[in-house]
């Protein structure tokens, strides 16, 4: 298989990341793939590399320390669609979640992918490229019992819907997912396994669509008809209605 495109995915050793991984070697791109756990990375990319033939390149990168993330901007120049995935969640009361876990997280989901997404426009400025910044639903609305994850989510919508608009005319395609609650690891880091929300999606499912909507130019996308309901229906009813409906949701 000849090669003609080059992905950056972080967050990419499971759920969400790693399926970006696997589905965009499908569709030719050879992969760089970031996270933590590296061997969980190396298994990934053998795997993408034996099953389908295509170039994996596993990056172990903690996204909240800057000289790893200045290590990943490095890369960028060489890469045609960067998608900027890792994130995680915290569930429970504001005033129980402890402050330095909520900074890692405010770290990771805003800062990391921030600085990522300037540095490729930077570094991309005469050539242009594609990134894909992964939010939520939550951004959609404040959520009570996930307050600051749901405001990191916000952070990331906005920027991006933004962001696209004006790098659009430089040759730049900037789409912003946002994902309901999807099967990974996600809720056994946010609440110690203690739930999964029902009517959870699966993340093949999830980067299929998005990335097929990627293709077709398309800037905000999210994931399901009832997620696309509850985000565009969060925007009609009125805000304290929204929070209490969110509130309930998040409950024991
Ligand atoms: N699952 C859902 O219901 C849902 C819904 C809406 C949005 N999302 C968003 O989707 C994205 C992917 O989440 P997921 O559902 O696939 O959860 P996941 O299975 O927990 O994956 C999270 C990924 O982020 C990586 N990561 C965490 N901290 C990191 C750090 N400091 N540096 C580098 N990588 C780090 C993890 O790898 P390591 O631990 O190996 O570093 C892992 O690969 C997140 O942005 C999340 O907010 C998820």
């Amino acid at each position: 298989m000849i090669i003609l495109k080059r992905a950056l995915v972080t967050g990419a050793s499971s759920g969400i990341g790693e399926v970006f991984s696997y589905e965009l070697a499908k569709r030719g791109y050879e992969t760089i793939i970031v996270a933590r756990r590296l061997e969980r990375l190396q298994t990934i990319s053998d795997q993408i590399e034996r099953d389908l033939g295509v170039r994996s390149i596993p990056l172990k990168g903690d996204l909240t320390n800057e000289n790893d993330l200045v290590e990943v901007s490095k890369l960028l120049k060489d890469v045609d669609l960067l998608i900027n995935n890792a994130g995680f969640g915290l569930i429970g009361p504001f005033e129980d979640i402890e402050a330095d876990r909520e900074m890692q997280m405010i770290k990771l989901n805003i800062g990391a992918l921030y600085f990522l997404t300037k540095k490729y426009a930077l570094i991309r400025n005469s050539i242009g490229g594609g990134i894909i910044n992964v939010a939520s639903t939550a951004a959609y609305l404040p959520v009570p019992g996930m307050a600051v994850y749901a405001a990191t989510k916000a952070f990331v919508l906005s920027l991006s819907e933004a962001v696209s608009e004006e790098l659009q005319p430089k040759g730049f395609k900037v789409m912003v997912l946002s994902p309901g609650p999807t099967r990974t690891e996600f809720f056994d880091v946010a609440s110690g396994g203690r739930r999964q929300l029902p009517g959870s999606m699966s993340p093949e499912e999830v980067v299929k669509r998005a990335l097929d909507a990627f293709e077709k130019g398309k800037r905000s996308v999210v994931s399901g008809l009832i997620n696309k309901i509850i985000a565009s229906g969060s925007r009609l009813v009125p805000r304290a209605v929204a929070l209490k409906a969110a509130r309930r949701a998040f409950e024991d």
